[in-house]
Formats: structure tokens, C-alpha cells, sequence
């Protein structure tokens, strides 16, 4: 089985593909066979397959790619069976094959086809990076702090979704600004009355600060306006050691 960071790889940074090292072994090969009809591994044919996830749900725009791809590719498809259950949860998580689970299912003792196969996986890699499967699939995060995270990214104009996954490396400008107040109120992890986090009830439903971190001087980091306090502060909490 291959590790999810290799389709990652394929299909995002495709550009790069024949200088990059990165690529997983043969990667490159099989591509280039199953691109061949179609003129094989050129500037052009590189530049569409890079744009993969844009392509349209019900139009593949290098017909069968994609399943000759796969089949060659990874455990988790076979030519005739189609996409395996277990072993798609496995490398992509469960909420993204219950999410395309229309896609991927086959009615019975129909086998898979080209179209089977590309929308399938068109799915999977459109919503890998979805904000709501990032979600559903955080570690020691409580199921009220998921549903407060989704409901604030649906006031949040959807295009800035793609800026959710910059929350992971806590940079110093709130990715999507006041989403953290947003999801923090929803919880009422501040006292308004006290003026202080209730720092256990955080550890509860957001795995953050860590049991026994110094937090001691969070509550008094400052930022431009009320959002990007909150922001500074709860990045604070959730990196003190
Ligand atoms: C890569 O291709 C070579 C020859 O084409 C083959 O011997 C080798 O087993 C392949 N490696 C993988 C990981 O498929
Ligand atoms: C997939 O099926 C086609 C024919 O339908 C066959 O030519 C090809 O070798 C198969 N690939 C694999 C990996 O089984
Ligand atoms: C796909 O599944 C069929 C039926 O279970 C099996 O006979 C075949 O060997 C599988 N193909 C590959 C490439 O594993
Ligand atoms: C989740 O919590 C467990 C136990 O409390 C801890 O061992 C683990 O490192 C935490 N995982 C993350 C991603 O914080």
C-alpha cells in the first residue's frame, strides 16, 4: 500500500514531476503509459493533468487516465472490482470515502469502467483537502468543537476555504480573520465575567493547551482588534509546552 502523501505528490505537483525525486518509484513510468495515446509525457499533457482536481465531475479530460493509473498504482483499486472499502478508509480516512461513497460503490456485478474509476477518484482528491474532512478527521477534538469549526466556515465566503489549511502552521496573521473568535464563542470557552479562558474546558473540546504547559502569560497577548487577540491568544494555549 502505497502512503497517501504519494498520490499527493502525483497529482498536486505534477509540474515538477520529471525533475522532482519525490515522486514514488516508477510513478513516472506509469504515467507516461498511460498518457500514451495521448501524446504521451509532454508540456501540454502535464499542464492538464496538473490542473486533475479542476477538471470537470463527469468529464475526464485524458479518457481512461485514470484508471490505468490507478490499477497500476495502488491497492486500493483494481481494474474489475473497483475501488476496495477497506483500503480506501484506510488511505484517505473514513469521512472522505462516506462523502464519495455514491462514486465509489458499484451496483452489483456491474465491473468498474473508465468513467467508474475517474469519478471515484476525482471525489477522493477534491475532497481530501477539504476543510469539513480536515475536520472530521482532527485528533482529540471533541464532536461539539467539529460542529462549532463547521457552522463558522459556512458565514466564511467559500473562497477563502482554501486558506483553512494554513491554521496548521499557526502563522502569525489569522489565515481566515475572526474564524477562530467565531468557533471559541461557540463554545464559550471565554468567561466574559472573569475575563479568562476556562483553559479546562479548551483541553476538552480542542486537546489544547497540553496538561501542564505555561500558559501564564497568554491572556495578555495583544492584537490589532478583538479577532486577532483571540487568534494570538488560543495560538498561544495550543502551542505552549
Ligand atoms: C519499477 O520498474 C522496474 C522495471 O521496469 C521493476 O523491476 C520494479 O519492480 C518496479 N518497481 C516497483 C516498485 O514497481
Ligand atoms: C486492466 O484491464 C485492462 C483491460 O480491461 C488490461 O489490459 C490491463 O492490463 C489491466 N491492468 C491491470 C493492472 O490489471
Ligand atoms: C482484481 O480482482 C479480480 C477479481 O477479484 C482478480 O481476479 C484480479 O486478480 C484483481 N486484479 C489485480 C490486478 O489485483
Ligand atoms: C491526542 O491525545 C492523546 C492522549 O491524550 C495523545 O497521546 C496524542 O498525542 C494526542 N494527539 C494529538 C494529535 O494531539
Amino acid at each position: 500500500m502505497q502512503k497517501r502523501s504519494g498520490i499527493l505528490v502525483a497529482i498536486c505537483l505534477w509540474l515538477s514531476v520529471r525533475k522532482s525525486l519525490a515522486l514514488l518509484p516508477n510513478e513516472s513510468d506509469i504515467i507516461d503509459k498511460c498518457i500514451l495515446n495521448y501524446g504521451g509525457l509532454t508540456p501540454e499533457t502535464a499542464e492538464r493533468l496538473g490542473r486533475f482536481k479542476d477538471w470537470s465531475v463527469d468529464y475526464e479530460e485524458i479518457p481512461c487516465f485514470t484508471r490505468c493509473y490507478l490499477a497500476d498504482m495502488f491497492d486500493f483499486y483494481n481494474n474489475s472490482t473497483g475501488f476496495d472499502k477497506d483500503a480506501v478508509v484506510k488511505v484517505f480516512g473514513e469521512p472522505v470515502y462516506n462523502a464519495c461513497q455514491k462514486k465509489l460503490e458499484l451496483p452489483e456485478s456491474e465491473l468498474s469502467s473508465c468513467q467508474h474509476a475517474y469519478e471515484g477518484f476525482h471525489c477522493i482528491t477534491n475532497l481530501e483537502n477539504h476543510p469539513f474532512t480536515v475536520i472530521d478527521n482532527m485528533a482529540n477534538i471533541s464532536q461539539s468543537a467539529k460542529t462549532a469549526m463547521k457552522e463558522c466556515l459556512q458565514d466564511v465566503d467559500q473562497a477563502k476555504w482554501k486558506s483553512f489549511a494554513a491554521y496548521g502552521d499557526y502563522p502569525v496573521i489569522e489565515p481566515i480573520p475572526c474564524y477562530t473568535r467565531c468557533f471559541l464563542d461557540k463554545l464559550h470557552l471565554f468567561d466574559q465575567k472573569t475575563r479568562l479562558w476556562k483553559v479546562g474546558a479548551m483541553r476538552q473540546h480542542l486537546g489544547v493547551p497540553a496538561k501542564g504547559a505555561v500558559i501564564r502569560s497568554c491572556h495578555l497577548q495583544r492584537g490589532k482588534d478583538r479577532c486577532a487577540t483571540y487568534y494570538k491568544q488560543f495560538t498561544c494555549h495550543a502551542l505552549a509546552a
